[in-house]
Parts: structure tokens; sequence; C-alpha cells
């Protein structure tokens, strides 16, 4: 974010099995649209390279074995969907390639970069029993020096693969949040540029 360049850009990259994550995605993207230069992809066709030059990285994936997908999960998701006689469609176009694999080629953040992480999960228990790939996503992204946003957020699905509903307006309110802390980020950002105001400091980083 500069003078030049006065609109934000995000990045919001995505993990998604049967859709539920992708529609909580574009959710997000549609809040932040209005306010920023939007890309959104999933993590099978990401370049990581891109987010160097992104000032919001946004990134969600779904629930596997209490964390982050891997090729083995991404497999047996293929298999719940070839069970569900058609009720669940498998959408996702490459199990090699998940968000694990493309945040282990993060390029590390060479400027103040912030981070915002979702993913979805079940309903049927708290956290503390389903685990959350959100929990995860932090973790891998703040090794790279990105800074948080936001608090990690976490939206739920039925016993079916499908967000249990409310969780989309819950999705759009959570973007709308994102979206008034980047408004925040860049007119501060803005006023550092012209001198008047402080930079961007990692200790501005809400704690986790
Ligand atoms: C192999 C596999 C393992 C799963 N493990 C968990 C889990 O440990 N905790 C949980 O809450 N949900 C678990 N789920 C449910 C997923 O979180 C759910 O399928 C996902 O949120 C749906 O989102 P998607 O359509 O974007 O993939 C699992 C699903 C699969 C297919």
């Amino acid at each position: 974010m500069n003078e030049a360049s006065p609109r934000a850009r995000v990045t919001i990259v995505y993990e998604s099995m049967f859709g539920a994550t992708r529609q909580v995605a574009e959710t997000i993207a549609d809040q932040l649209r209005p306010f920023a230069d939007i890309t959104i992809v999933n993590s099978a066709n990401a370049d990581p390279t891109e987010i160097m030059h992104t000032d919001l990285f946004v990134a969600g994936g779904p629930t596997h074995v209490f964390g982050l997908s891997s090729e083995a999960t991404r497999e047996e998701a293929r298999k719940v969907a070839d069970r569900s006689d058609a009720a669940l469609v498998f959408e996702w176009p490459d199990v090699t390639r998940g968000l694990r694999e493309m945040l282990r080629s993060l390029p590390r953040a060479s400027r103040p970069q912030h981070f915002a992480a979702f993913s979805t999960r079940s309903a049927k228990a708290p956290r503390l029993f389903t685990g959350s790939a959100a929990r995860r996503i932090v973790r891998d992204i703040r090794a790279a020096g990105y800074l948080p946003l936001v608090a990690p957020r976490d939206f739920l699905i039925d016993a079916g693969h499908r967000l249990v509903e409310g969780q989309l307006s819950e999705a759009a309110d959570w973007g709308a949040q994102l979206a008034g802390h980047l408004n925040l980020l860049r007119e501060r950002q803005l006023a550092a540029d012209k001198g008047v105001g402080p930079k961007t400091r990692s200790s501005d980083a809400p704690a986790l």
C-alpha cells in the first residue's frame, strides 16, 4: 500500500473438497471487493510468489483429522463423495496440491504484510474436540513473518459436509470486519507515507 497504489491488494487462497470453504471464501471476497483489488484462487492453482505483492493474505481450508488436509485425507474426501450417491460433488482439482503444500512455498514477508486465516469444521462439538485447520494455517503463515490482522475464525458444517444455516451470513460479517481493519491499516499507511503518522509495526498485530 502506498500513494502510487492507494487501493489495497488482497489475495484469498482457499482449499475446498465439496464447496463449503469455497463458498465462505467467495462471501468474504464479496465484502472486501468495494475496498480492495481481490484475487481469489484455489490453493492448487495459486502461485505463492504472488503473495509477495499483496497487502492482505486470506487463507482458508477444511479441517481434516483435526488440522490441515493432506494428500491422504483429500483422497479420503474423494471416496466420501463417491459413496454419497451424488449428494456431494468432489470439486478439488488435484489431491496432491492442497493449502498445506502451497504454504510450504510461501515467500517470507519482506515488508509489513498481514494475513487472516479461517477454516470450516464440524458443528457437532466444540473446537477442542473437532480440531481446526485455521490454527495450523496461522502457525504456517506466521512462521513466514506475516502479521495477523484478526484472530482466526471457524465456520461450521453439518454431518453432510454442508454449511450450517446462517454461516454464510457469519462469513459476510467476518469479511466486513476484515474490510474495516484493512481500511484502518491503509489510512495509517498513507499517513505514514506522508510523514504524519507512525508506520505499521509488528507490535500492532493482535495477540492470538
Ligand atoms: C477425511 C476427512 C477428515 C475430516 N476430519 C475432520 C475433523 O477432524 N474435524 C472436523 O471438524 N471435521 C472434519 N471433517 C469434515 C470437514 O471439515 C468438512 O468436510 C469440510 O469442512 C467441508 O468443507 P469443504 O467442502 O470446503 O471441503 C473431515 C472430512 C474429511 C473428508
